[in-house]
């Protein structure tokens, strides 16, 4: 469920018009809801608590949708974050979510990163592979501290989605096997420098099946259990994020319920902690990306373009994985056309969608790209020397910018020509 709905001044999310965002900080824009943001994760931790699973750390993806009001939105409700960098690290910190509750994951973390986690003393740095366990002991043994790690490992299954997002398979750059994860696990308990709190996997994003999720979640609980058995301590499983939303052109996916209930039973009786880290299932339906028709341009052989003033730079999703976002009007109207939506960017691949049959519409008309709460603002650029997407926070009857659009002064300012040019 989520807070975008009709009523008598258009598509609105919560209790503003989007028509009035448009009209008074411009388009293109991204537009959340905190209403829905907050079911969403509440529904997820219910879920979790009502199949059992006691006390997870829930560690929203920031990647998915990273500005800090958001961020600051789940932390309050108690939500934990997951990062992949140390600017991602600095959100979560400046949203008020505590070291304890930040997880640290990604495969190419570097050693100022590392550092910085660990002085920000993150519940877990997730170690993706041997070399980058060696780098993590050496800088904890500068900073003369123990760094919790758990170990990503990577399952070796398949799970849905697109190619581009799929990181469960041997072949990706994801983790490492099961028989390291087991050495690696038994040699940092060893090291004084290294503790060990756990094992990880995260096996794909959008992922609609619950079947590979089970396949890879009951491989970790044998993985935890033979790890016990060597007699190492184990705390945490983290079983990562990729839980799939609706995107209202296939079929539902499985509901957080199916996903806890699945999750329980798989999981019965371990005696250790989970951990999560969902991002999409949080974000995606909590958003919507407002753009005007700047016009609709018909070419002789009878193709109608709709050219929007949001680009594939504020929208990457469609032109990168082929992904298909629901596009409605703010106005609601009657009948069908048939476009090509495409964005002003000087590329062919700045198209958001082919022969979709939509309502009639004329310059200066107002559209919204549904769930785009999740990678989208976070994937914007400014290419094209467009000004960076602003984002805005709705709260009942009210709203905030939370990213502002930069000016053309403060985007040129950037640039910097030497004296010798
Ligand atoms: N944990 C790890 C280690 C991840 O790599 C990801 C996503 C997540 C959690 C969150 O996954 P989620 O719950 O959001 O599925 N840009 C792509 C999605 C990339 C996902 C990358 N990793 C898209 O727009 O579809």
């Amino acid at each position: 469920m989520n807070h975008f709905e009709y009523g008598p001044q258009g598509l609105a999310c919560e209790g503003v018009p989007l028509a009035k965002i448009a009209a008074e900080v411009g388009t293109p824009v991204y537009v959340y809801s905190r209403a829905t943001l907050e079911r969403h994760f509440v529904v997820f931790r219910d879920a979790l608590a009502m199949s059992g699973v006691v006390d997870p750390l829930i560690a929203y993806a920031v990647k998915a949708n990273s500005n800090v009001a958001v961020l600051k939105v789940l932390g309050d409700l108690g939500a934990g974050a997951d990062t992949v960098s140390e600017g991602e690290v600095r959100r979560a910190l400046a949203a008020g979510i505590p070291g304890e509750r930040i997880v640290f994951s990604g495969v190419g973390k570097a050693r100022r990163e590392i550092a910085f986690a660990l002085q920000a003393g993150v519940a877990e740095i997730n170690v993706e592979s041997e070399p980058e366990l060696n780098l993590i002991a050496e800088v904890a043994a500068e900073l003369g501290v123990r760094a919790k790690v758990a170990f990503r490992v990577n399952p070796d299954v398949a799970a849905g989605g697109h190619a581009k997002i799929a990181t469960g398979k041997s072949e990706n750059k994801f983790g490492v096997s099961f028989a390291e994860a087991a050495r690696l696990y038994a040699n940092a308990s060893n090291n004084a420098n290294l503790q060990p709190v756990g094992v990880a996997c995260h096996i794909g994003s959008q992922i609609t099946d619950l079947a590979p999720m089970r396949a890879a979640f009951t491989k970790m609980r044998g993985l935890v259990e033979q790890l016990l058995a060597e007699g190492l301590s184990v705390e945490r499983l983290d079983l990562g994020g990729g839980l799939g939303v609706p995107y209202f052109n296939h079929p539902e996916p499985p509901s957080p319920a199916e996903f806890a209930a699945m999750v329980g039973e798989v999981t019965q009786g371990l005696p250790v902690t989970l951990a999560f880290e969902p991002g999409r299932v949080i974000a995606a339906n909590a958003g919507v990306l407002v753009s005007e028709v700047i016009h609709v341009h018909e070419r002789p052989e009878g193709r109608k373009f709709l050219v929007i003033d949001a680009a594939m730079n504020d929208l990457v999703r469609p032109a990168m994985y082929d992904a298909f976002h629901d596009i409605r009007p703010v106005i609601q109207r009657t009948g069908e056309t048939v476009y090509d939506v495409v964005g002003p960017v000087c590329e062919t691949g700045d198209t958001f969608t082919r022969d979709r049959a939509l309502p009639p519409f004329a310059a200066g008309d107002l559209v919204a790209f549904m769930s785009a709460g999740a990678y989208g603002a976070a994937m914007a650029s400014e290419y094209n020397t467009r000004p960076l997407v602003p984002e805005v926070l709705v709260d009942g009857d009210r709203y905030a910018v939370i990213r502002q659009r930069p000016t053309y002064d403060e985007m040129l300012a950037r640039d910097l020509v030497p004296d010798w040019v």
